[in-house]
């Protein structure tokens, strides 16, 4: 009879031992995120704290600005990743060197693969479905969710009041150089997400000419602020070749917006949004 209930009792902790190894959340992560929008998914995930590492591209929130450095995104360092001893890294899949993913990979730290592009709300609310799930905080991950699509709500009513779409380019300045975003950047994905229509067709960023600018004539110019402190300044937008001729400029119709938004959708997107469709719209 007591060795009965010594063999019940046994089997009772070994049961209950297999439930909580079962149920083991990793809460002491070290985690090293490149992409800007991913990071801002785990903050606002509530494991912020977790983060021992960020790319140049993660500048939000403001605590983001003291964590260890592993370059820019398309410039990784994987000595420097390494060099964080992450438990987990989680990437966006355009992350640069090509085979950085990869090393990280074989050097045996867990790795967390998301899409940037074609950038769109459906894959915002995957990738923080998917981080949620890989930290154990899929409550968290489901108010996020739910938080981001009541705010848009009001602002999807507003669009669909515009059929005709505002006409808009996004131009980046760097280096002397102007790029257009084309489709497959997160620059196109913002201004659809906000009612507007990207004239440029082409895939990814290029240089258009003066003429091309003028020809496409857009109603809306959006700029990151990056590209201002490279102007020079606001006052020098009419630097840009053909500009000037613009809708846009001489109506006075351009926008900047935060460099930080650009990095992948983020749980930002109800405030960029909101910025660019009222500079879209005017309403
Ligand atoms: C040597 C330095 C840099 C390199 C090699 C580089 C490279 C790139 C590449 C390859 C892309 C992707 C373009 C595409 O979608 O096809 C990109 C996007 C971008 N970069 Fe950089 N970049 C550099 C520095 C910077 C700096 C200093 C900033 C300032 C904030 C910046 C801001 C951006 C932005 C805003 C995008 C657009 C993302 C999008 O709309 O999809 N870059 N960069």
């Amino acid at each position: 009879m007591k060795k009965k209930i010594i063999a019940q009792i046994s089997l009772f902790w070994l049961i209950f031992a297999f439930n909580s190894m079962a149920n083991y959340s990793p809460t002491n992560e070290r985690i090293v995120v490149a992409g800007g929008s991913l990071t801002e998914i785990v903050f606002a995930l509530g494991a912020g704290d977790q983060v021992v590492g960020v790319d140049k591209t993660s500048n939000y929130p403001d605590t983001t600005k003291q964590l260890p450095q592993i370059g820019y995104w398309k410039l990784l360092n994987v000595e420097g990743i390494l060099s964080l001893s992450p438990s987990l890294f989680i990437t966006l899949n355009d992350v640069e060197p090509e085979n950085v993913i990869n090393q990280i990979n074989q050097a045996k730290v867990d790795v967390l693969t998301l899409q940037r592009v074609p950038g769109t709300l459906d894959l915002l609310y995957s990738n923080i479905e998917k981080i949620s799930a890989r930290l154990n905080k899929q409550a968290e991950g489901k108010q996020l969710i739910s938080k981001i699509q009541n705010n848009l709500s009001e602002l999807q009513k507003k669009i669909l009041t515009h059929p005709n779409k505002a006409k808009i380019l996004f131009l980046m300045s760097m280096g002397g150089t102007n790029s257009v975003a084309g489709k497959n950047t997160t620059a196109d994905a913002l201004i659809t997400i906000a009612g507007g229509e990207n004239l440029a067709t082409h895939t990814s960023y290029k240089s258009y000419t003066a003429e091309s600018i003028i020809a496409m004539n857009p109603e809306v110019i959006v700029l990151n602020t990056y590209s201002i402190d490279q102007l020079g300044g606001i006052d020098k937008i009419n630097t840009i070749p053909g500009i000037t001729e613009t809708a846009a400029f001489k109506n006075h119709r351009i926008i900047t917006i935060d460099d930080s938004y650009l990095f992948g959708i983020g749980p930002r997107i109800d405030e960029v949004a909101n910025i660019l469709y009222q500079g879209f719209y005017q309403d």
